[in-house]
C-alpha cells in the first residue's frame, strides 16, 4: 500500500527560494499547437494538467502574482494551446496545458488538442514533475485517472493539487483528501506528497513555490 500525505510546511529556506524564484522575472515563451513547435528540451520543466476549468492557469496567476498572466476564465477550454513560461534567470519552464474532458467543443478540435496533450505528457523528456490538478469538489474523476496512468506508463512523476479549496467545508475536503488517496494507489508515477490549494485565497501557494524551486 503506498502511503500519501499532505506535503508539510516548507523549511524557512526552501520558502525563500520559492519567493525569489517567482518574484523574479516570468516570461512568456510561446503558445504550442504542435509536438514540433515546443522550445527545445534544454532545462527543467514543470507542467500543470487538469480537467478544463480545474484552476490551472490561475493556478499559475496566483504562484506567479501576476493576474493575468495566464488566461483564465469562466469559459471551459479557454487554454487551447500549450503555453511555455520562464522563470527566474530563465532556469525553468512552467507550462499551462488546455484542460482535459472537456466536451463542448468542436470534436475534432478537442481531439487535436487531446492528442497534442498527450503526445507531451508522454514524451517531453525533461519534464520533471507534472502537477495534476484535481477540484476539491470533485475528486478524481475517471478522465483524471486516464492521464494518471498514461504518466505512469511514460514514467513522469505527478503530483496531485487540489483547487479552489475555498470551496468546500472542511468536512468536503477531507473526504476528498481520502478518496484522492485511495485513488492513487494504484498509480506508480504519483509523488506521496499532496497539496491543496486556493488560488483564490492563498492557501498552499507558498508551499507548491517552494517545491517549483527546489526541482532540479
Ligand atoms: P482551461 O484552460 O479551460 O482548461 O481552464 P483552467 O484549468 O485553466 O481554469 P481557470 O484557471 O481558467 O479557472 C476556471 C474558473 O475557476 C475561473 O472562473 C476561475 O476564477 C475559477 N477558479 C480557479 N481557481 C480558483 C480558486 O482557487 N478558487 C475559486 N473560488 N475559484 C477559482
Ligand atoms: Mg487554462
Amino acid at each position: 500500500m503506498l502511503t500519501f500525505t499532505l506535503a508539510p510546511e516548507p523549511e524557512e529556506f526552501a520558502r525563500e527560494r520559492g519567493r525569489l524564484l517567482f518574484a523574479g522575472p516570468v516570461d512568456f515563451v510561446k503558445g504550442v499547437v504542435a509536438m514540433s513547435g515546443l522550445p527545445p528540451a534544454d532545462r527543467v520543466e514543470v507542467c500543470f494538467a487538469g480537467r478544463s476549468n480545474v484552476g490551472k492557469s490561475s493556478l499559475i496567476n496566483a504562484l506567479t502574482g501576476r493576474k493575468s498572466l495566464a488566461r483564465a476564465s469562466n469559459t471551459p477550454g479557454r487554454t487551447q494551446e500549450i503555453n511555455f513560461f520562464t522563470l527566474g534567470d530563465q532556469e525553468k519552464y512552467l507550462v499551462d496545458l488546455p484542460g482535459y474532458g472537456y466536451a463542448e467543443a468542436p470534436v475534432a478540435i478537442v481531439a487535436k488538442w487531446q492528442a497534442l496533450l498527450k503526445s507531451y505528457l508522454a514524451g517531453r523528456t525533461t519534464l520533471r514533475r507534472a502537477f495534476v490538478l484535481i477540484d476539491t469538489r470533485h475528486g478524481v474523476k475517471k478522465v483524471d485517472d486516464e492521464i494518471m496512468s498514461l504518466l505512469d506508463k511514460s514514467a513522469v512523476t505527478f503530483q496531485t493539487v487540489l483547487t479552489k479549496a475555498d470551496k468546500v467545508s472542511r468536512a468536503e475536503r477531507e473526504a476528498t483528501i481520502e478518496q484522492v488517496k485511495g485513488a492513487l494507489q494504484k498509480h506508480p508515477a504519483a509523488f506521496p506528497e499532496l497539496v491543496v490549494t486556493s488560488s483564490e485565497k492563498g492557501d498552499g501557494i507558498e508551499t507548491l513555490r517552494a517545491i517549483i524551486a527546489t526541482l532540479q
